[in-house]
């Protein structure tokens, strides 16, 4: 809680021409896990992403606040809010209209509103999330994990990913910069995807991301910064293919090692896995008239 005294005192001039929070996924300190359950009291969607028969109160935890502590936005004004950490097992295989993804495994947070064409993907908004590791719930880093991204609403696209891990394929295993967080452009129409912006993904602190498209000229911009670090600039503003508007997933998407020609369905995965990512400070703002917070103060 130190970072929160500390800071108090700076809060009350803030607020005044921030932007306007358009959905908050921070959860309060005495929020519980079944909550997450139902669609009525939780920020997020009750039911996806996660494997055939799981549930959020299973296959989320609330890391222990002494350990983790709050991340970057989740220093709220006068009080803060808790981290989250999704895990996965090798029963999180997804199985949409009953059909296994095998090759994936997957526990996705996705914004409640966000159904492909709400205010989340209208205008210009940024996407804010902290990641930390879990070292006792370590990935495999000879695996790509894709931890956020905006899916577009016909399923064929993305329009931004934060990756890591060794990309599938590779020639290297695992990749020499595997332990890398790496936000990826648009594969919109079919295009390869470009590394916008790669940072070594240390342990032991927060890493922040505030990831801005403008949905009407296709543009994207990110900011970073690590542990409670005022954010700068990481990419600056350039064309990024947002046509496809789409949904936020926040949390893990694990892929298989190949080979596999539909890595979804094929590729090989290590059963008895037990591996998750801590996040905090999810939420989306509004960013078509006062810009992007860099600081929760
Ligand atoms: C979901 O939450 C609402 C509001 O608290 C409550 O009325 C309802 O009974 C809950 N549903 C279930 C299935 O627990
Ligand atoms: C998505 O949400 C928006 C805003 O609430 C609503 O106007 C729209 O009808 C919804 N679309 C679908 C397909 O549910
Ligand atoms: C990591 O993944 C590789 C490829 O699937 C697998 O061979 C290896 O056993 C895994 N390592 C651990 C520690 O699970
Ligand atoms: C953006 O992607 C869509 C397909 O989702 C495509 O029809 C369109 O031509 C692309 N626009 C640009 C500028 O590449
Ligand atoms: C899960 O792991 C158990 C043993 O650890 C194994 O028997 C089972 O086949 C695995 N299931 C999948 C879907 O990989």
């Amino acid at each position: 809680m130190i970072p929160v005294i500390l800071f108090l005192t700076s809060f009350a001039t803030a607020a005044l021409a921030a932007p306007k929070i358009i959905w908050d996924g921070r959860l309060k300190m005495d929020f519980p896990a079944t909550d997450l359950d139902n669609s009525t009291t939780s920020p997020y969607n009750a039911e996806y992403v996660l494997g055939a028969g799981q549930k959020w109160s299973e296959q989320l935890v609330f890391p222990t606040m002494s350990v983790t502590g709050p991340s970057l936005f989740d220093l709220v004004f006068k009080d803060c809010r808790k981290p989250v950490e999704v895990t996965i097992n090798n029963k999180s295989i997804f199985a949409p209209g009953g059909n296994a993804q095998k090759g994936f495994r997957r526990s996705e947070l996705l914004p409640s509103i966000n159904n492909g064409t709400d205010a989340t993907v209208q205008g210009t908004t940024t996407l804010h999330l902290s990641v930390r590791e879990d070292v006792h719930r370590s990935l495999n880093y000879s695996h790509e994990y894709q931890i956020a991204f905006i899916e577009t609403n016909d399923f064929s696209s993305h329009v931004w990913t934060l990756k890591t891990g060794t990309p599938f394929g590779s020639s290297e295993v695992p990749a020499k910069d595997a332990k890398t967080l790496r936000l990826t452009s648009s594969t919109a129409d079919g295009k390869a995807e470009e590394v916008l912006f790669s940072v070594p993904f240390d342990s032991g602190c927060w890493h922040n991301f505030a990831v801005q498209t403008n949905w009407v000229d296709s543009t994207i911009s990110a900011w970073y910064s690590s542990g409670y670090g005022f954010m700068s600039e990481v990419v600056e503003t350039r064309a990024n293919n947002a046509t496809g508007k789409g949904q936020a997933h926040i949390g893990i998407l694990k892929l298989p090692t190949p080979p596999a020609t539909d890595p979804s369905h094929e590729g090989y995965q290590p059963s008895g896995i037990n591996e998750g990512l801590i996040y905090g400070g999810i939420f989306v703002e509004d960013s078509s008239q006062n810009g992007v917070s860099l600081t929760p103060w």
